[in-house]
């Protein structure tokens, strides 16, 4: 599916989320940022839109990105090119199942990718093991917002305006309708943080942005 959407992607994500997904972004690679990194993988990296932006930094750091979608992957290389970083290295890859070694990665980002994931637990316990003790998970996704009136109008925009204007856009209608119902049906942060913590994670934090459209997670290793 993300092979048939890959061409305009990332025009998509910047008209129907009036460029919100670029200011979520920033958020979360303040807190890859707190902490020094040697290595950095970008799991589910898409189009490298936040590999772009940690190589933006230019804080010495070695960067990857993993996709499971091939086309998502030349898009992302594209762009890598036209910014003259085509050696950073790209890797076709699940996350269930990670081509990388045991405590190598110093921070792992997934942003807006782990609800695709089929094999959630798998996954999270992939990332834990190639993650150094004091590594952390940072994990950028869609969730509902708490309160009734703003989730009602969010979700009258999400499945009525969007959905079928994204489904327009890319003459993909069934991958925007899979949107939807795979941001609907993602579990609620605090799931999701008890799955951080029975795959490893110690300390876990979520916290809402805008309003509760998106949540950011931190997950440490600590051992
Ligand atoms: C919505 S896109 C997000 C791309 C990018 N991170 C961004 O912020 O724009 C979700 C990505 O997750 C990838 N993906 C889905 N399941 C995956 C898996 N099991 N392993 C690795 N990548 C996966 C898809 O191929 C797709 O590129």
């Amino acid at each position: 599916m993300f092979d048939a959407i890959a061409r305009r992607y990332d025009l998509i994500n910047r008209i129907f989320s009036f460029r919100q997904d670029a200011v979520w972004r920033k958020a979360m690679l303040q807190i890859v940022f707190k902490d020094e990194n040697r290595v950095i993988l970008d799991l589910a990296t898409g189009t490298g839109e936040v590999l772009l932006g940690i190589l933006k930094h230019d804080d010495g750091s070695r960067a990857f990105g993993a996709d499971l979608s091939f086309s998502m992957l030349q898009g992302a290389q594209r762009k890598l090119k036209k910014k003259g970083a085509e050696k950073e290295l790209l890797v076709q890859a699940d996350a269930a199942t990670l081509c990388f070694a045991d405590h190598s990665i110093d921070t792992v980002t997934i942003a807006f990718g782990i609800r695709n994931f089929a094999q959630l637990s798998e996954s999270l316990e992939d990332i834990f093991r190639i993650l150094r003790p004091g590594g952390k998970l940072v994990i950028l996704e869609f969730s509902l917002p708490k309160n009734f009136l703003i989730r009602w109008v969010y979700l009258f925009y999400f499945r009525y305006l969007m959905t079928p204007a994204a489904g327009k856009l890319s003459r993909q209608a069934e991958a925007y309708k899979y949107l939807d119902r795979s941001v609907e049906a993602f579990p609620e942060p605090n799931i999701i943080c008890g799955h951080l913590h029975t795959a490893g994670f110690d300390p876990v934090e979520a916290k809402p942005l805008t309003f509760g459209v998106a949540t950011l997670y931190t997950a440490r290793r600590n051992k």
